[in-house]
């Protein structure tokens, strides 16, 4: 997508608006569309990627569809997609880390090194843009996607729901040349939350217990992490009773449905375990099973951590569980300082270390978005990924 233009000695460059499709959501609530967009050169410190592959995440799902409690009107229209994976077409000034033609992972969460955040080892929660990237623009307020004639704004500064997307220089990271995109595009959500969670924030210790609700691709990752921690016993808990054999797969060495039982599945867990789990994982995004989660937990040292996403309601919490010792965190990208972590979560998959492909249940089309939602809601998927 360059124009060469040789001037005697002095070449220059131009990077054109590159037409291309991409699954547009006009109205909160309803099916995308696909729509012939354009896309920007990138800007400075900007990357446009063409995205190869990409997971359809639950969150994906739930910002188009819940009403946000804060009452926070969704940005609209919007280009969605967060999970992708694709190669450099073309980078913007000042954009020294990657080149065209690498294989990168986009990172919602950024990683620039600098801020407070990114400069201390308790957390990954780098500060870069975040205003800009919540509201989904880039870091000149601006995004790069537009559709007869308007402006789209892109989901989490993302948007790898469209066969070209332009991201922020520290929302990249490259991955090795080998990497299958169609598989490492889940490090880029899903897999990297869920695995992270139990390593990095939970910080759960060889011969735990562990509870992990929700076995998406979120939760079987979650379930996974407990094992490669050394938990003793994990217990996990899905309302679908297809997802039992999975979790076994990933390391679950019990699986449990609260529709079989009469009463709370945390009096449940807590007579399983003769006084609550050490650790315990929501991966759902619902404020009942976050309460569920936490008073699952042992009193005294129990730990209860939020991996799933939601701003469709308040948590509702008794102090009394706090005060009793417990303790309640949340992850955000498992925990990962993510241009740094995502290339070595590759490596591990690509040595057999992670596993990733079970977890992929359908590949699409991107004309077939709609559908991978529609499994997603039915239960029938783990994941699926849309091929470009
Ligand atoms: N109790 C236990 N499990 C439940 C319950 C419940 N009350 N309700 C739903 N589930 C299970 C579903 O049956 C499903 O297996 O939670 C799982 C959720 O999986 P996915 O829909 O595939 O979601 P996933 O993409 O893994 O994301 C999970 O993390 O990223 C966030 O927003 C995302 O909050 C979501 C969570
Ligand atoms: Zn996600
Ligand atoms: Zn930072």
């Amino acid at each position: 997508m360059l124009n060469r233009c040789e001037l005697g000695a002095v070449k220059l460059t131009f990077l054109q608006v590159i037409r291309c499709k991409a699954a547009v959501a006009w109205v909160a609530g309803k099916p995308l569309s696909i729509e012939e967009v354009e896309v920007a050169p990138p800007k400075a410190h900007e990357i446009r990627i063409k995205i190869v592959a990409t997971g359809v995440c639950h969150t994906d799902l739930a910002y188009l569809c819940e009403t946000s409690k804060k009452k926070k009107p969704r940005a609209l229209p919007l280009v969605l997609g967060h999970e992708g994976a694709g190669v450099v077409e073309s980078v913007g000034p000042g954009v020294t880390k990657v080149s065209p033609g690498d294989k990168v992972i986009p990172l919602f969460l950024p990683q620039c090194g600098e801020c407070e955040c990114c400069r201390s080892p308790k957390t990954n929660l780098c500060t870069k843009n975040w205003e800009n990237l919540e509201l989904g623009v880039l870091a000149d307020g601006t995004s790069r996607i537009s559709c007869r004639g308007q402006q789209m704004y892109q989901f989490m500064g993302m948007s790898t729901f469209s066969e070209y997307t332009v991201v922020g220089d520290d929302n990249v990271t490259k991955i090795c040349a080998e990497a299958p995109l169609d598989r490492v595009c889940l490090l880029g959500c899903g897999v990297a939350t869920g695995y992270g969670a139990p390593l990095n924030t939970g910080k759960v210790e060889p011969g735990s217990t562990c509870a992990v609700f929700g076995l998406g691709a979120v939760g079987l990752a979650t379930v996974f992490g407990c094992k490669t921690a050394g938990a003793k016993r994990i217990i996990a808990v899905d309302i679908n009773q297809d997802k039992s054999e999975i979790a076994k797969s990933s390391g679950a060495t019990e699986y449990v449905n609260p529709i079989d039982y009469s009463k709370p599945i945390q009096e449940v867990l807590v007579e399983l375990t003769g006084g609550g789990v050490d650790y315990s994982f929501e991966c759902v995004g619902n404020v009942d099973v976050m309460r569920a989660a936490l008073e699952s937990c042992r009193p005294a040292f129990g730990t209860c951590v939020i991996v799933g996403w939601t701003d469709k309601a308040d948590m509702s919490v008794s102090p009394d569980d706090i005060l009793m010792g417990r303790t309640l965190k949340g992850t955000y990208f498992g925990g990962w300082k993510s241009v740094e972590s995502v290339p070595r979560l590759v490596e591990k998959y690509m040595s057999g270390k992670l596993p990733i492909d079970q977890l992929i249940t359908h590949t699409l089309t991107l004309e077939q978005v709609n559908e991978a939602f529609q499994l997603m809601t039915s239960g029938q998927s783990i994941r699926t990924v849309i091929r470009m």
